[in-house]
């Protein structure tokens, strides 16, 4: 039966902690809009929001939602730590920012946004998170734009297994290796970008998979994502895709079109490489 209008089913994290699979991405939202583009996304359905100090509105965002019906409890937020703020003091005092400029002094999921490798410090950089998620001001850790050689570096040095790997990933970058890896150790694979920013909205495969189900393109694509067992946040701030992109639950894929969308993959990266970015 398919769910009502803005229902969304969550994933359990490692940690056995409630995830909404889809959620709402905050990146690029102008601050002059924030107050009604969350309003637009609560009125939706959407409980889960993606947010970074990096994004410059955790405080606008943080506002709208304090101001809302909704009590806390029922909402699931996520931020992350920026590249320079990287290390275990320095990454601790970047969490306290973050949580006074959100209004809240807990946050769901903290996540480290990228490895940024040559600095060589997002083991020390974790070891901070394990420190939070300890003191109960996290309810969960995990990280952001993870190759397996950071990963397992992870895994081999440190306590806390990531519940979570927050990567790039539509139908022209499935990143199979990655989430295969994901899968082994029981970590959530959540997708950013999830509509490719729009890239591939007018692929001819997906339009005439959108025009065969009556429904949009983008949410061919979401529910793509979802029937993968992905998290996703896709980010809009036009109130009609606000709305559509939450109602993916109501049809489904078949195997067939599944296959279908696993051969648009073609290494389509919109964003840097983790490798490369710092
Ligand atoms: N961890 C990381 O390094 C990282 C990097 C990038 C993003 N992220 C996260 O992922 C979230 C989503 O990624 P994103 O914002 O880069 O890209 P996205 O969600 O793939 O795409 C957003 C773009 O698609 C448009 N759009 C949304 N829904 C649409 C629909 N139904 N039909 C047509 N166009 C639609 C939006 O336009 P309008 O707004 O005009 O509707 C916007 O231009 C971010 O907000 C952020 O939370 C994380």
């Amino acid at each position: 039966m398919p769910l009502g209008r803005g229902a969304v089913p969550s994933l359990s994290l490692n940690n056995g902690v409630p995830i909404p699979q889809v959620g709402f991405g905050v990146f690029m939202i102008d601050p002059s809009v924030t107050a009604s583009v969350i309003s637009s996304a609560l009125d939706a359905g959407y409980r889960h929001f993606d947010l970074a100090s990096f994004y410059g509105n955790e405080a606008s965002v943080g506002a709208a939602l304090k101001g809302s019906d909704v009590p806390r409890d029922e909402l699931f937020i996520t931020t992350k730590v920026w590249n320079s703020d990287q290390g275990y003091d320095s990454t601790l005092a970047a969490f306290d920012t973050s949580c006074a400029a959100l209004g809240f002094d807990t946050v769901d999921l903290y996540l480290i946004h990228w490895p940024a490798p040559m600095l060589d410090k997002y083991v020390h950089t974790w070891r901070a998170l394990e420190r939070l998620y300890h003191d109960g001001r996290a309810r969960a850790i995990g990280v952001s734009n993870f190759e397996p050689v950071h990963l397992l570096r992870i895994l081999e040095e440190c306590s806390v297994v990531p519940a979570v790997n927050q990567i790039e990933l539509h139908p022209y970058l499935q990143q199979r290796e990655l989430r295969a890896l994901h899968a082994n150790h029981s970590i959530v694979t959540e997708g950013w970008s999830p509509l490719a920013r729009g890239g591939l909205l007018n692929d001819p495969v997906l339009v005439s998979m959108a025009q065969r189900h009556g429904v949009t393109v983008a949410q061919v694509i979401l529910r793509w994502h979802v029937q993968l067992g992905n998290v996703v946040f896709p980010k809009s701030a036009t109130r009609s895709r606000i709305r559509s992109n939450i109602e993916v639950f109501g049809f489904g894929l078949s195997a067939a079109e599944m296959d279908q969308v696993e051969a648009l993959d073609r290494n389509g990266r919109t964003g840097p490489h983790p490798n490369e970015y710092h």
